[in-house]
């Protein structure tokens, strides 16, 4: 059976992000992503769903963020000013009869995020609970996609779509539509390690994707694809 977290274990869980993010820092990444979706810790303390707690981390919006922004606060002491920040959240916990954590949730979670210094929120969704509905179908894609939407819009923050997005040609649309700033892909990054650079390729931007520096000397040439191509293999 899992057991409430005390005071000190919750102390404990912004001092192991601080410090995660500062070897994050110290190995080289570029960008810090802090996870507070899909059911894992923090989303369990933001959605009343799991949140069960009767202290100050408990019931109210305002209890059940306290360790998001005490989380964001703790890891904005150890980077740079500067350094890209992002927090991937489960815009609605997708459970029947709109239970649970709500887009409008969501809309102020990432108000306060980018008020504490969230430079990016990952519009990700669900997997609280087992009652969810089942994810990632082409038109969950679609609700996906337009939560992230909502969330710049009415947020003013910039935000980062995912969930379905397979093709280049998609991919482009809704980065043209400038209702998001990104795009995140997961499984067709599986499937094709190099889907950036056969998207740049298909939509005529290969100059725009520079190939792993090791490859150069076989592949690097932005035409080297196409005269394969058109010498018809
Ligand atoms: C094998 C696999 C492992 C994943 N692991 C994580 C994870 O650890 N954390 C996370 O936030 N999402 C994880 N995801 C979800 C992806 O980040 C992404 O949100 C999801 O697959 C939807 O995007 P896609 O349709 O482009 O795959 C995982 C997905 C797959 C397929």
């Amino acid at each position: 059976m899992p057991e409430e977290a005390t005071l000190e274990d919750i102390r404990g869980f912004a001092l192991s992000f601080s410090s995660a993010a500062k070897r994050a820092l110290e190995a080289g990444f570029e960008i810090i992503e802090l996870h507070f979706a899909h059911g894992y810790l923090v989303q369990s303390f933001l959605s009343p769903t799991s949140n069960q707690r009767t202290d100050h981390y408990g019931g109210s919006f305002e209890n059940r963020i306290r360790l998001a922004l005490e989380i964001v606060a703790a890891v904005k002491e150890v980077l740079p000013e500067d350094y890209p920040l992002f927090a991937r959240i489960s815009a609605d916990d997708n459970l029947p009869n709109g239970e649970g954590w709500s887009l409008a949730d969501s809309v102020e979670l990432a108000r306060r995020l980018k008020a504490a210094g969230v430079h990016l929120v990952d519009v990700s969704m669900g997997l609280i609970s087992w009652k969810a509905k089942t994810l990632l179908g082409r038109n969950d894609s679609i609700d996906q996609v337009q939560m992230a939407a909502t969330v710049q819009r009415e947020a003013g923050v910039a935000t980062g779509a995912v969930g379905g997005i397979v093709s280049a040609r998609y991919a482009e649309k809704i980065l043209q539509s400038g209702q998001v700033t990104l795009i995140f892909i997961g499984r067709v990054s599986l499937d094709d390690p190099h889907w950036p650079a056969h998207a740049a390729f298909e939509l005529n931007a290969a100059a725009a994707y520079q190939l792993p520096k090791q490859y150069h000397w076989s592949i690097g040439l932005p035409n080297w694809r196409t005269n394969f191509l058109l010498n018809g293999n």
